[in-house]
């Protein structure tokens, strides 16, 4: 029987637990962490996340500011906003979400984001220090996934972890923070990488973040491993209300039974990336207090 990780469930446990920091914050008199979210243009996907946000600050009791721009915004303009929310002392973090239209350089936007405000730790400077004994802001997903690791126990050290997808904002960060804080051997795949099968076999925790609906079927995985889904591809589903469903990378019924712990799709990483944002968005501002 696999374990289930519920990281709805520890996303509500960890926002009550920001919940109650917030309260004190304010009980002692300082006003409560504000965060700026950007969203540039229509993208239904990115305006569900970004939903899902305000609904964690409001849950959280943080400020928010919610900054909208047609899809038309010159890249100029977009950074001279992310100037402005640098500068603002009253806004302890922002994001931008993504992705942005592409006239819009996504890099020289989000390494334009000061670094002590950049809670989707998205930033070269705030990658970098994932390996620093005090790192400042942590990228917000695989930290998230660091988290559920954490809390449910799984045990690491020593253990082969492959990674499938080697993205900038979750397979190349999560792989520093597997071999360094959770002590793994850490086999990082890609699209170049042969035979992804003689490697994924090979995982004692399998973590897939491409974005490629059910790729991973239940011949590629070791009995027993611990299978961590970050896939979110909405794909067209006429039997549901919106007209389509979230497919993560995995196929869960068939991989389910043969792994220890599986997270699911909605409701495995998904919120604990936005539990994350919280927990950067606090911590950028007592770093102020
Ligand atoms: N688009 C998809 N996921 C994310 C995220 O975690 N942060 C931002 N800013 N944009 C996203």
């Amino acid at each position: 029987m696999s374990t289930i990780i519920d990281g709805k469930q520890i996303s509500t446990d960890i926002k009550e637990e920001i919940r109650l920091q917030v309260e004190a914050m304010k009980n002692e008199g300082k006003r409560a962490p504000h965060i700026a979210i950007i969203i540039v243009g229509d993208d239904g996907a990115s305006h569900t996340y970004v939903g899902g946000k305000i609904k964690a600050c409001k849950a959280v009791g943080f400020d928010y500011t919610l900054m909208q721009f047609a899809s038309t915004i010159s890249e100029e303009k977009l950074l001279k906003h992310v100037d402005q929310l640098n500068g603002d002392e009253d806004i302890d973090g922002f994001i931008v979400q993504l992705p942005l239209p592409e006239h819009i350089s996504v890099e020289k936007v989000t390494e334009s984001i000061s670094p002590d405000k950049d809670v989707d730790g998205f930033t070269n400077q705030n990658f970098g220090s994932i390996t620093s004994k005090n790192p400042l802001l942590m990228p917000a997903t695989p930290f998230g996934i660091m988290e559920l690791i954490k809390r449910y126990e799984i045990e690491t050290e020593g253990k082969n972890c492959v990674i499938v997808g080697a993205s900038r904002l979750v397979g190349a960060p999560l792989a520093l923070m597997m071999s360094n804080d959770a002590r793994a051997t850490v086999t990082l795949c890609h699209k170049y990488t042969e035979d992804l099968a003689s490697h994924t076999r090979n995982a004692d925790i399998l973590v897939v973040a491409v974005g490629k609906p059910e790729l991973v079927t239940k011949d590629m995985v070791k009995e027993g491993a611990v299978v961590i889904d970050v896939g979110t591809t909405r794909v067209k589903d006429e039997s549901k209300k919106s007209g389509f469903r979230l497919s993560g990378d995995v196929a869960y019924d068939e991989v389910a039974p043969k792994a220890s712990f599986i997270t699911p799709v909605p409701g495995g990483v998904g919120p604990m990336t936005i539990a994350s944002l919280m927990i950067n968005t606090l911590q950028a501002a007592k770093q102020k207090y």
